[in-house]
C-alpha cells in the first residue's frame, strides 16, 4: 500500500538559530499520535528532493544517495500502524508490512524505552556499494558522514515542529534489518514524539 504525503512546508514558525538552541536529544513522549504532515516533513527533511537535478535536503559526495529511510508508524495518524519506506521521488511512503513493531525495535535498540514509547520510530539505512563503487573504501566514511548530515536534519525539524527525538546508534544490525525486512545496513534508529 502507498500513502501520499502531504507536500512538505518549507516555511516555519521559529527562527533556525532558536531550532539549534533548542536542540536536544528526547527520550521521554507523551502517549498521543503524530500527524502525517509531521511524518511528511521529518521524511522530507531527511531526504526530500529539493531540485529539478533531483538534489536533496542533505548533501551526498558525487550526489549517489547511498542512503534508504524506514519507519515504524505505530500511532501517526491517518495511516494504519506498520513498517513503511519512504520514497523521496514521489513523496510517499510504502508498506513494507502492518503491524506493531516498536517493541521489536526496542528489543533490538538493548531495550532502550524510548523506542518502545514513541509514536513513530525512523531507521536510517545504507546501501554502500552506491557510494563505494565510485570512491572504493574512503566511500565507506563518506557514507556514515551523510547518515549524520541526515540525522541532524531530522533532529533540527523535530525540534520546528515542537517534536522530540534521539539518534540511537546502539543497536543489534541483524535484528533491526529483520524486523524492517530490509537489504540495506540500519546505521542509526530514531524514535520520535511529542516530548513529555
Ligand atoms: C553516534 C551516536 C550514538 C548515540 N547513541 C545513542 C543511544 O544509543 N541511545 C541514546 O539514548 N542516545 C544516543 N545518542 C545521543 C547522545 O547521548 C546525545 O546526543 C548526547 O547525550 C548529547 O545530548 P544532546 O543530543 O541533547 O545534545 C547517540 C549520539 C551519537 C552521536
Amino acid at each position: 500500500m502507498i500513502v501520499n504525503l502531504p507536500s512538505p512546508h518549507t516555511k516555519g514558525f521559529i527562527s533556525f538559530e532558536e531550532v539549534l538552541y533548542r536542540r536536544r536529544s528526547v527520550r521521554e513522549y507523551r502517549n498521543e499520535p503524530i500527524t502525517l504532515y509531521h511524518l511528511s516533513q521529518l521524511l522530507w527533511s531527511a531526504q526530500g528532493i529539493t531540485s529539478e537535478f533531483g538534489y536533496r535536503t542533505a548533501p551526498s559526495a558525487g550526489a549517489l544517495y547511498p542512503l534508504e529511510i524506514y519507519c515504524s508508524a505505530e500511532n501517526v495518524e491517518g495511516i494504519d500502524a506498520g513498517i513503511y519506506k519512504y520514497d523521496p521521488f514521489n513523496h510517499q511512503i510504502a508498506c513494507v508490512k502492518f503491524g506493531f513493531y516498536n517493541k521489536e525495535l526496542y528489543k533490538a535498540c538493548l531495550y532502550q524505552p524510548q523506542v518502545a514509547d514513541a509514536p513513530l520510530v525512523i531507521v536510517i539505512t545504507a546501501v554502500f556499494e552506491r557510494t563505494t563503487k565510485k570512491y572504493g573504501s574512503r566511500g565507506i566514511r563518506y557514507v556514515f558522514s551523510e547518515v549524520g548530515h541526515v540525522s541532524q536534519n531530522i533532529y533540527l525539524q523535530a525540534t520546528a515542529l515542537g517534536l522530540g527525538t534521539v539518534a540511537i546508534g546502539a543497536f543489534e544490525e541483524d535484528m533491526i534489518k529483520d524486523i524492517l525486512n530490509a537489504s540495506e545496513e540500519p546505521i542509526y534508529v530514531m524514535p520520535v514524539g511529542v516530548p513529555l
